[in-house]
């Protein structure tokens, strides 16, 4: 017999029949409240589930009494409570190094659309306003050379160091756990406090997790102690900075501009005071969203959820620590 899964993502035809070979799949269109409902009988039965989006709190697992293996599509599993999953012996799955370098793209995007203000010049174009050679008034600031500020020197943090450091000649400096020897030998990247990176850097960028330790780590006091032309990119988790703060930040100058491509409540809200803002760079959670990207979270994903059901979580597993007890290798 083989394992019960439900799948709440579409995924392309190759990588559907992939996990069609190893699982019984019942695919639903999603985890809101109302198809949580709607399909319990089928939540009721699995024994393996694989998507993105949705939230994992006891509540829902409750209703997965047979869970054994959940293999989310995204490096990120905040929306997961790893406690209550080790409690019951599920594994988590996740898929942290397919997004690396495309992430690392992103923000680099964000530092160039904020610094050299693209899209409000490219609006401003749009609408008739470029009436003549540009005056100060359309200038921004240089990228090149200026210190760039790392908050979380994981994977993206790495791939970002790698192309502000080799690509743009932008001193580094980074805030982590722990000191990074590999980002200090091959990005000359310097070890700071977080008081002091934020004190200093001309871009200060946050890639973060959010965790109870990081929500709202960037604070008003922090955001006060950044220089009045410095800009903050979030592309980690929205409510690892205090968007209020950042906002009051902003509309006061305390900071020069923000280039988000997450935030505490999304979808943003069409009526948050972000959007109302110039100095605002706002995305949609795109830093993974590329064609290829997306394909190869699914598949990292899929794979996942058949290494561990073959009991191999080597690698991309977030508590491998209840591998031996989950019988997720064959007792379901
Ligand atoms: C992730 O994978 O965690 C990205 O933020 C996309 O959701």
């Amino acid at each position: 017999m083989k394992p019960a899964v439900v799948l709440y993502k579409s995924l392309s035809d190759d990588l559907r029949q992939r996990l069609n070979a190893f699982f019984d799949v019942t695919e639903i269109p999603g985890l809101d409240e109302e198809n949580v409902k709607k399909y319990a009988s089928v939540l009721q039965k699995a024994h393996g589930i694989i998507g993105s989006g949705g939230k994992f709190d006891q509540k829902m697992l409750d209703r997965l009494p047979q869970l054994k293996v959940a293999s989310t599509i995204s490096a990120g599993y905040d929306k997961y409570d790893v406690d209550a999953l080790n409690a019951r012996g599920i594994l988590l799955m996740h898929t942290p190094s397919a997004l690396t370098d495309t992430v690392a793209d992103l923000l680099m995007g964000l530092v160039l659309a904020t610094a050299r203000r693209l899209p409000e010049l490219a609006q401003r174009t749009r609408v008739g306003e470029w009436r003549d050679n540009v005056c100060a008034d359309w200038f921004g600031s240089d990228v090149h050379h200026k210190t760039l500020g790392v908050v979380g020197m994981g994977r993206i943090g790495m791939a970002l160091a790698q192309r502000a450091h080799l690509g743009f000649s932008m001193p580094i400096l980074y805030n982590a756990r722990h000191q990074h020897s590999e980002a200090e030998q091959r990005f000359n990247a310097t070890y700071c406090d977080l008081d002091s990176l934020m004190a200093k850097a001309d871009f200060v960028c946050i890639i973060l997790p959010l965790t109870d330790q990081t929500h709202h780590l960037i604070n008003r006091e922090r955001l006060a102690n950044m220089k009045p032309s410095a800009i903050l990119i979030n592309a980690g988790r929205g409510p690892v900075v205090d968007e209020v703060a950042l906002i009051e930040a902003l509309e006061n100058h305390t900071i020069s501009a923000a280039g988000l491509d997450v935030f505490e409540q999304e979808p943003l809200a069409t009526d948050s005071p972000l959007l109302q803002l110039p100095n605002v760079v706002a995305l949609p959670h795109i830093g993974s969203a590329t064609h290829e990207t997306r394909y190869a979270m699914d598949a990292t994903a899929v794979d996942n959820l058949i290494a561990a059901f073959n009991g191999q979580v080597q690698e991309n597993c977030v508590n491998p620590q209840v591998a031996n007890s989950s019988g997720a290798g064959g007792e379901f």
